[in-house]
């Protein structure tokens, strides 16, 4: 049996898989595989391990004749035709649970940054431009107490919101069900978008990206924000409006921005939201720790050994493939 990985992973992790398999994989780190490449490899392929930045489409699922498991390196799947899979009975696995807190303490790295102006002080200095303390310098929002709201309070939401309790924040959230394990521990209150997006000084963005979630922050949303508040997205960049988001930021209608995702990734060095001093840039990077990813590509691993075996995987998104009673 045939797996294709589309990205180079550490050696230790794929030796052991090529007694069993045919192991095809792409030799670059940090750049994706050629859709092209992709599709050709895939045609006689049994597993792919892939990550976010691969389109793993209809065309691709359909050609791919011998296709048991598609198993992504993480925890979203959007990049992936789930449909697709499940009528052709292809099981998709992710990788979630093992990198909530990294993604929370990225999360937070923003929050922090972007409030407190840090990038903008380290290029002070790099254009030798501080010329003393200065009473008003840089001076960012204050986090201790303050208040956050954060959209969509699942496994990383709920990280966000322990990180915050730490800075004693008082944590609204908005979720499509109520979370009563984050109000009893966590005095998290439940509020409608509205009501979040009016009270919060910190708005951190983390639901999925689905076809309801698309832009669902947008003109409307910003302009219903504080003109001190900062927000977060470390969710998918397809959830925000970026035009409108770019217009809020100059226009002052909001404070600042902390962005690890973008409507579509990479961005280039000349995309508008790098031209304001008031955004934090980072390229998708949430759950970049070493541990982290040895867990997600150990994970991804396990899932397409488990499928190729005829066993349910270890995280599957469409159990439904499964049918009752498994
Ligand atoms: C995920 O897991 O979905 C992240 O975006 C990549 O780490």
């Amino acid at each position: 049996m045939k797996i294709v990985f589309t990205r180079k992973i550490p050696t230790e992790l794929v030796e052991p898989l090529k007694e069993k398999y045919d192991i095809f994989m792409w030799d670059r780190e940090n750049e994706p595989m050629p859709h092209e490449r992709l599709l050709q490899e895939m045609k006689d392929a049994d597993a792919v391990f892939t990550n976010v930045a691969d389109r793993i489409d209809k065309q691709l699922i359909e050609q791919s004749s011998s296709l048991k498991v598609i198993s992504t390196m993480a925890v979203g799947y959007d990049n992936i035709d789930v449909e697709a899979a499940t009528t052709h009975g292809i099981a998709v696995g992710h990788t979630p649970g093992v990198l909530t807190e990294a993604t929370a303490d990225l999360t937070f790295t923003l929050l922090v940054a972007t409030s407190r102006r840090v990038v903008e002080g380290m290029d002070l200095i790099r254009r030798n431009e501080w010329q003393s303390w200065g009473p008003f310098l840089l001076t960012g929002q204050s986090l201790y107490k303050a208040t956050i709201g954060i959209i969509g309070m699942g496994r990383i939401g709920y990280g966000v919101a322990r990180r915050a309790k730490g800075f004693e924040m008082n944590i609204l959230y908005h979720n499509r069900s109520r979370k009563p394990e984050a109000e009893a521990e966590l005095g998290a209150v439940y509020c409608s978008l509205e009501e979040l997006l009016q009270q919060a000084d910190y708005i951190v963005l983390l639901a999925p990206s689905t076809p309801e979630t698309k832009n669902m922050i947008s003109h409307e949303q910003f302009e219903m924000m504080k003109e001190t508040a900062v927000f977060i997205n470390t969710s998918r960049g397809t959830n925000v409006d970026e035009e409108a988001l770019y217009q809020a930021l100059k226009e002052g209608k909001i404070f600042a921005a902390g962005l690890d995702v973008f409507e579509t990734e990479p961005i280039s060095n000349d995309h508008p939201l790098l031209t304001l001093n008031n955004v934090v840039a980072l390229p998708h990077i949430g759950s970049a720790n070493v541990e982290t990813r040895m867990r997600m590509a150990t994970l991804a691993i396990e899932n397409i050994e488990k499928g190729l075996a005829g066993e349910r995987l270890t995280h599957i998104v469409n159990a439904e493939i499964y049918g009752n009673g498994k």
